[in-house]
């Protein structure tokens, strides 16, 4: 059977050196041939990304790997066969191929085979490992619908493939593997108690706030939307602003005051819950209110990854006084 059009076309499109738009089960993508710094360059010009901020590059199958890194431990194996295709990214060294521009003048390149199928034919047929950051301007809420994609970046990019919503919803967890040491860079869509029974041992955790971070994208302040968003506990008995919005995880015994509340998953269900996640936020800071009140996640599975986006998203640099 042959693929449909828009795949033939988007795969030429990055064939060609273009920019598209890709569904992944995380966030939707923004790609570009990996292998074309010019295009590449596209990608950093469209979602004004700072050029010190690696990309992640995104391969069909294991087919690619051995040409895009130097080496691929057995503990990246055991990762890989585990995980892949799926929410998990791979750093490891990188090899010439792999323009600088891509990773930032690091030495290692961050690998990932995505798990959505119409997303992994465009690989295929394009046949290129394909450069691709969220497809949201930079610092701002990742997209997980192609109508996200459509409101930021829509008149900067060559084509959008709509693939529905992302079924994982947050970005993938990041992991560098150097010799039998895993280290976690980014928490994201794989809990790291499932990392660590397929590693068989702790993972590393490296500080991922400040200035220089170990994952150049983790800064302070990211995924934000531009409502100020405030994250707590528990609900303020008095909602704090005149038109406040609640982001909460399960259904809120009173939420009396508040002109906008967004319940996750009124079941309790953490998978759930970061599917609807940065959808829920859109809704937000759609919705022109004065200020989004979060109710920080359990701090166990995919709630680690989302309580670590509300606190990127809360984050504002402290005035210095002049
Ligand atoms: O789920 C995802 O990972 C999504 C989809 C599109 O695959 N992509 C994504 O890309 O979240 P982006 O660019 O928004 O975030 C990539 C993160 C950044 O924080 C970047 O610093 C880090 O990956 N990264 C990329 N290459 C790296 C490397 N060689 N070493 C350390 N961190 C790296
Ligand atoms: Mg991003």
């Amino acid at each position: 059977m042959s693929p449909p059009a828009s795949i033939e076309m988007i795969a030429d499109i990055l064939r060609k050196g273009g920019l598209a738009a890709l569904p992944t089960e995380t966030v939707y993508g923004l790609g570009a041939n990996a292998l074309d710094p010019v295009a590449v360059a596209r990608i950093f010009a469209a979602k004004e990304r700072p050029f010190f901020d690696p990309l992640i590059v995104h391969l069909a199958d294991l087919d690619w790997l051995p040409r895009v890194v130097k080496s691929f431990p057995p503990i990246a194996k055991t990762l890989a066969e585990r995980f892949w295709p799926g929410p998990m990214t791979l750093v490891l060294p990188k090899s010439e191929v792999v323009p600088d521009l891509v990773t930032s003048g690091m030495p290692t390149v961050g690998i990932r085979i995505p798990d959505h199928e119409l997303t992994r034919q465009v690989l295929r047929l394009a046949n290129v490992p394909v450069a691709a950051p969220s497809a949201n301007l930079f610092g701002r809420l990742s997209p997980t619908t192609a109508e996200h994609v459509r409101e930021q970046l829509g008149d900067r990019i060559d084509a959008l493939l709509d693939g529905g919503p992302c079924r994982v919803g947050v970005e993938s967890s990041i992991l560098r593997v150097e010799g039998d040491r895993v280290t976690l860079l980014r928490p994201g869509g794989i809990p790291v108690e499932e990392i660590e029974i397929a590693v068989g041992a702790p993972v590393h955790h490296e500080l991922t706030t400040g200035d220089k971070p170990a994952a150049p994208g983790m800064l302070d302040s990211h995924y934000a939307p531009r409502t100020p968003l405030t994250v707590g506990n528990q609900i303020p008995p008095a909602a704090p602003w005149p038109r406040s919005g609640l982001l909460t995880f399960e259904a809120p015994h009173d939420s009396h005051g508040y002109a906008m509340v967004e319940v996750l998953s009124p079941k309790g269900d953490l998978v759930t819950a970061a599917a609807q996640f940065f959808q829920a936020l859109h809704r937000l800071d759609a919705a022109g209110l004065d200020g989004i009140f979060a109710i920080a996640f359990p701090d166990r599975g995919l709630g680690r990854a989302l309580n670590d986006r509300l606190k990127r998203a809360a984050f504002r640099k402290a005035e210095t006084p002049n």
